[in-house]
């Protein structure tokens, strides 16, 4: 595992996530890890508590799994049909008064990072993506127009990097690289 390089020690949960593309293609999920990453998802904060997050759910094997992977583009088809199961989180995008609801994305965001947090915590692995075509999963799982999709979440479990071949082996290989704290904290940095 290449743990991140922190300034200081951080949760280990977030300094071994890395989001894989070798999984293994027999695993499969549990109902109680399940249904613990969706309660992870679903106790996440948001803006006056509106939780504009839906979650579509493929089975590796059923036809919602098969439609969300075919809305995504061939690259991340190309791995990720492995996944044991392929989550299209979609957003309430507007408020009951019919105005925009313009914190959705962020909401959705917050859910989709707890939700991967109790992933990687029992010893899964999650890999998000928003290498797909929004329309067409919208039009295969008969999403309702009030909703936006936005991301597919891949959850299963990480097999050897070896399974992969050429650029992607690589890339599930390299070290996992991030700006320094120097670039992102604009200000208040302590010295
Ligand atoms: C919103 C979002 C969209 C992403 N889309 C894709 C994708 O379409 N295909 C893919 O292989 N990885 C995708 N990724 C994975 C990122 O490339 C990865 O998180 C980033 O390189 C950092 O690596 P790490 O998660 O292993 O630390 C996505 C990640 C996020 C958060």
């Amino acid at each position: 595992m290449m743990k991140a390089q922190t300034a200081v020690e951080i949760n280990e949960v977030l300094a071994n996530r890395r989001s894989p593309r070798s999984l293994d293609a027999a695993a499969v999920l549990s109902k109680e890890d399940l249904l613990a990453i969706l309660e992870a998802a679903r106790w996440a904060p948001s803006a006056h508590n509106g939780q504009p997050w839906r979650f579509f759910v493929g089975h590796r094997g059923d036809e919602t799994f098969s439609q969300i992977l075919d809305s995504l583009v061939s690259f991340n088809q190309g791995w990720a049909h492995r996944a044991s199961v392929l989550i299209v989180v979609a957003g309430v995008h507007t408020r009951e008064d019919g105005t925009p609801n313009k914190g959705y994305l962020y909401d959705c965001g917050l859910a989709v990072a707890q939700m991967v947090v109790e992933t990687h915590h029992r010893g899964l692995v999650a890999h998000q993506m928003t290498g797909f075509d929004a329309t067409k999963a919208g039009e295969n799982l008969g999403v309702d127009p009030s909703l936006t999709p936005i991301a597919v979440i891949a959850i299963g479990r990480q097999a050897p990097a070896e399974l992969l071949q050429g650029a992607m082996l690589e890339r599930e290989n390299a070290p996992r690289e991030r700006k320094a704290l120097e670039e992102i904290v604009v200000k208040g940095l302590p010295n």
